[in-house]
């Protein structure tokens, strides 16, 4: 490892956070993989050798998603999260995710401690306090928080475009900007109302971010965080609201400051400020002292680490604005690390929980209670460390049966056996770091332990769970092709003494596999030690030695079995699951809009307008020369159109709906005189106008036969 790096022993302690959930839904194998099994595995392989280290997590449960599914079923948001809350911490419970704390922010020590922060960057001043027009419901008296307002994305022209940002087309919004905004307590045409809030100036905070992520993260941080770090620092920062009109969340604590009445602190100046919330909780119940793991030390040394174990979608969060905050406020430490993974997608397609195209943590944990150890080896083995992943039940079959039964659980099925078989469970005593008449293979086999000891340890200091996996697999495959070529069933009539000098080279590696899955495959980790009689408290440090065994005093226990294959009808089954519930989802969206089509024949009809608003409309027939897929932007393709002479670029949502060849060629309408907009870097000409079908696939407008491009709709 590069000098430069630093690993866990350059600290005294570490604070590990993972992303809180919202309380409004319940965890499926995409959090998992993205953020608390990497967490999970680091905090295990850190207790392993004996660092200070706190592994702090709990739910979110403020927040408009959380309001606004309040208000629309009828019920308050206490009963949301009262509910969610208990299906995650089981969850997690359930499936061995062990925090030492699991918290909430509707606390009343979460309160009091993001007040503090707020207040604390009050008096520096560094807030700018400022009024502004902002939509407001008449009917429920309230102002609108963006994600409360709906409309028609001027983008992608997707109805159900949110204030805040377009689902479909992934731009991000502000209210203003949507055509035709309506508000989605009263689905009334909202109107705009001055009010107050408190902004942070993070434009002020550019040069020192530049400094401390763009100079000096570059080798520490994964490129895809960097990268989104540096893409938001290019772009130019800006003020953010630290404040909303909401009645659900943490109080803004300004009682006599005008304009802070029936205000709360955004989400994002009270969700992070969980982990210290939680920190705190932990050590009130534990009696230890929070401020080591979250405060400045007198002595920079005696600092404690931060590391942030989030999903892509949090990086600008917890890399630029919870740091900005952490700074601003003077007394905190920054996040060390912040190892963010891409997204998980599952048997071909996005996991959506609308959708319910998900595999749920508390239905795995249900139906495969003995299974936990197989969902982490697979989750581990395919993590979205360098980009998006995908997750399949064929995979989760193949790794299982190719992987844990043939390689891992062969070998040590062998190897215990075999022992049981010759010995009755004594392991034979001989001192293999002295012994003299070693073969090479023999020689080869315990160097490769010991290399394998480096090579996991180094991926686990630099958070690469999955190759830190692979060296332990590469491990297992060793013993197993050691076993393989050495056949000792075959030499024990004839060579008894090389026979004991091959089970005490396996038994040995079966030890320090043992240790090194630790972090990995808890379970299976115990299973092991305790098939070796090895004591449970295995420590990292052990491993790379050669004479574990001799601690138990050399005596094993029976073999039991550690995985069992994995059978089509099981992954069968499964995916007959996923495609029932996606076939009822969708037929539950399919009777909504039905109803809606009957109550209101045609939909949201726009307000009326003269011929002369029309005529200023034009529109055009084009055909599609190209089309292509834009960085970062999964649900754009980029698209040049033919139009009479002329060609021009469009930045169209349609990637989840067309794939870029099936569409070239194709003759559309084209809106063109819409003024350009910049999308993700394409400067988007005029509109390609779409239909939705039924199941909510888009469709093209199209001439109902050829006609020349540049032909005028009229
Ligand atoms: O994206 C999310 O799941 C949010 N609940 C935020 C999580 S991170 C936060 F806690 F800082
Ligand atoms: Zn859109």
């Amino acid at each position: 490892m590069s000098p430069s790096i630093k690993t866990s022993k350059d600290f005294k302690r570490t604070t590990v956070t993972a992303a809180l959930p919202y309380a409004n839904g319940g965890l499926h194998i995409g959090h998992i993989a993205g953020a608390y099994l990497p967490a999970d595995t680091y905090v295990r392989y850190l207790r392993m050798k004996n660092h200070d280290v706190i592994f702090v997590c709990g739910s979110d449960e403020h927040g408009a998603a959380i309001t606004l599914r309040a208000k629309k079923e009828g019920i308050t948001p206490k009963e949301i999260i009262d509910k969610y809350d208990t299906l995650i911490k089981n969850s997690f419970a359930d499936f061995g995710i062990d925090f030492d704390i699991y918290h909430r922010t509707s606390s009343e020590l979460h309160k009091e401690t993001a007040q503090d922060f707020f207040t604390s960057l009050y008096e520096k001043d560094i807030f700018s306090k400022q009024t502004n027009e902002q939509f407001y419901d008449e009917k429920f008296e309230q102002f609108l928080a963006d994600r409360y307002i709906i409309g028609t994305c001027p983008n992608c022209q997707n109805d159900n475009a949110f204030g805040d940002q377009c689902e479909k087309c992934g731009s991000t919004l502000s209210p203003t900007e949507l055509i035709n905004p309506k508000s989605a307590l009263s689905g009334q045409k909202p109107v705009l109302k001055s009010t107050s809030h408190w902004f942070l100036p993070l434009q002020n905070y550019e040069k020192w971010l530049r400094e401390w992520i763009l100079d000096s993260k570059k080798d520490e941080w994964r490129a895809g965080v960097y990268g989104q770090c540096k893409s938001w620092i290019e772009q130019g920062l800006h003020e953010r609201s630290m404040t909303r009109d909401l009645d659900w969340g943490v109080p803004v604590p300004l009682s006599k400051e005008e304009g802070a009445e029936g205000k709360v602190l955004y989400v994002w100046l009270d969700a992070p400020i969980g982990y210290v919330s939680a920190t705190k909780q932990w050590a009130k119940n534990t009696n230890n002292d929070w401020k080591k793991y979250w405060l400045k030390q007198e002595n920079e040394a005696d600092d404690s680490r931060l590391i942030h174990f989030i999903g892509k979608d949090n990086i600008v969060f917890h890399c630029l604005i919870f740091p900005i905050i952490l700074k601003a406020h003077g007394d905190y430490i920054l996040p060390e690390n912040v190892p963010a993974n891409n997204f998980l997608n599952l048997e071909g397609d996005k996991i959506s929980t609308s959708r319910e195209w998900a595999v749920w943590l508390n239905e795995y944990v249900k139906e495969f209670p003995t299974k936990k150890d197989e969902l982490r080896y697979v989750l581990t083995s395919i993590a979205p460390e360098t980009k998006d992943s995908e997750f399949t039940w064929a995979i989760f079959q193949s790794r299982i049966n190719n992987e844990l039964v043939d390689t891992l659980g062969n070998f040590v099925n062998r190897t215990v056996v075999l022992i049981n078989k010759y010995y009755k469970g004594e392991v034979p005593n001989i001192n293999l770091s002295t012994a003299k008449d070693l073969t090479d293979f023999d020689k080869e086999v315990l160097e490769g332990i010991k290399i394998q000891t480096e090579k996991v340890s180094q991926n686990l200091e630099k958070f690469n769970f999955r190759d830190g996996l692979f060296e332990v697999m590469e491990l297992a495959r060793l013993g197993n092709k050691y076993l393989a070529t050495t056949e000792p069933w075959k030499l024990q009539k004839t060579e008894p003494q090389r026979v004991e000098q091959i089970m005490k080279i396996s038994a040995e590696l079966t030890a320090n596999l043992a240790i090194l899955m630790r972090p990995f495959l808890p379970t299976t980790s115990d299973k092991i030690a305790n098939m070796l009689n090895l004591e449970n408290d295995l420590k990292w440090d052990l491993a790379g030695n050669l004479d574990l065994l001799e601690s138990n005093n050399g005596k094993i226990n029976k073999a039991t079995l550690l995985f069992e294959k994995i059978e089509d009808e099981l992954v069968e089954s499964q995916i007959k699951k996923l495609d029932d519930n996606k076939a009822r989802k969708l037929k539950e969206i399919k009777e909504q809009k039905e109803e809606n089509a009957q109550t209101n024949p045609i939909a949201e009809i726009q307000s009326e307008i003269q011929f002369e608003d029309f005529s200023k409309i034009d529109i055009r027939v084009a055909t599609i020369k190209n089309a292509e897929p834009i960085k970062k932007a999964d649900k754009l393709l980029k698209i040049t159109l033919e139009v009479g002479e002329q060609e021009v670029t469009v930045a169209s949502g349609i990637a989840e709906h067309f794939s870029p060849e099936e569409i070239i060629g194709k003759q559309v309408c084209w809106l063109a005189n819409l003024a350009p907009r910049k999308m993700r870097g394409v400067v988007s000409q005029g509109m390609i106008l779409l239909a939705e079908n039924e199941k909510g696939k888009l469709v093209f407008v199209s001439p109902e036969k050829m006609v020349n491009t540049g032909a005028q709709v009229k």
